[in-house]
């Protein structure tokens, strides 16, 4: 039988002071497949995503392992981190204003990473950045790639999150909430080009939303995290329409109203 791509064994994170971040947690994730993490705010999902790159701030205690293509990840500050972060996993991160660069730009952040792993010039770098913006459906992409983060709208923002994430084809991607606070349409368009990424690049994807419609449309399995545990796992189908823990209930009841048409929208045609 092959090995998942990734195997999470009895993670535990807690603070300097003995405050449990994540407690115990074990997951598996095969390679091709998709993975959501589910759980209300403080819940550790993006502590589990940055657990799993290798990106844990600081001072956290951490026991357990995780086994990522066979191996056993390095600890955190290993040199052997640059062969695996940006290159075996993508990550997006949560705030994409924040994670991009504001003085540099987007071209020239794309191909950062080929020109600092893939041995090619600038010029190719920036050119294959266009191919990776275009790629991801930057409309007019060759303009677009001299503009600076800023000068572009947040669902484009995205776009270059994901642009890099993807730029050196990992084979992991986390995402971490990707289409919050873009509308309807967009986040639908964001959640087709990580299902056709996951589908034509063979890529899994570990995808972290609080929103039941995002899990629902994007991943095969979830796993639901309450205060760092893990209250429920299973196929996102059964975990979503027939949830045995009352914590999961309780979150997909919190959904306000008014905001159906976002729950249900993305899950429409399925
Ligand atoms: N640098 C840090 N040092 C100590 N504790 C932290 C640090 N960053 C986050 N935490 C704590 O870890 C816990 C889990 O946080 P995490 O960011 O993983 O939540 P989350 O599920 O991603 O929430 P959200 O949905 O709001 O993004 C929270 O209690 C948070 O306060
Ligand atoms: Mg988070």
């Amino acid at each position: 039988m092959t090995q998942p791509l990734v195997r999470v064994e009895g993670l535990s994170i807690e603070t300097a002071s003995g405050r449990p971040i994540l407690r115990d947690l074990s997951l598996t994730l095969g390679r091709g497949k998709t993975l959501g993490l589910a759980g209300e705010s403080g819940s550790g999902k993006t502590m589990t995503a940055l657990g799993v790159i290798g990106l844990l701030p600081a001072g956290l205690k951490t026991t357990g392992r995780i086994v990522f293509e066979d191996n056993p990840l390095p600890d955190a500050n290993d040199p052997a981190w640059d062969d695996i972060r940006g290159r075996r996993i993508g990550m997006v991160f949560q705030e994409p204003l924040t994670a991009l660069n504001p003085a540099m730009s987007i071209a020239d952040q794309v191909a950062e990473g080929l020109v600092r792993h893939r041995g090619i010039g600038w010029r190719q770098g920036r050119r294959d950045a266009v191919a990776l913006l275009d790629r991801v459906r930057i409309p007019r992409a060759a303009e677009r790639a001299k503009n600076y983060p800023h000068e572009l709208s947040g669902g484009q923002r995205q776009r270059v999150g994901i642009a890099i994430a993807i730029a050196l084809r990992p084979a992991l991607l986390i995402a971490d909430e990707p289409t919050t606070a873009l509308d309807v349409t967009v986040q639908r368009e964001i959640l087709d080009l990580l299902s056709e990424l996951v589908r034509d690049e063979e890529m899994a994807l570990m995808l972290i939303s609080h929103n039941p419609g995002v899990l629902s449309y994007a991943t095969e399995n979830l796993l639901v995290l309450r205060h760092g545990d893990c209250v429920e796992s299973g196929p996102t189908r059964q975990v979503l329409t027939a949830p045995s823990h009352a914590y999961t209930r309780g979150l997909l009841e919190a959904i306000p109203r008014g905001s159906h048409r976002q729950r249900r929208l993305p899950m429409e045609g399925r």
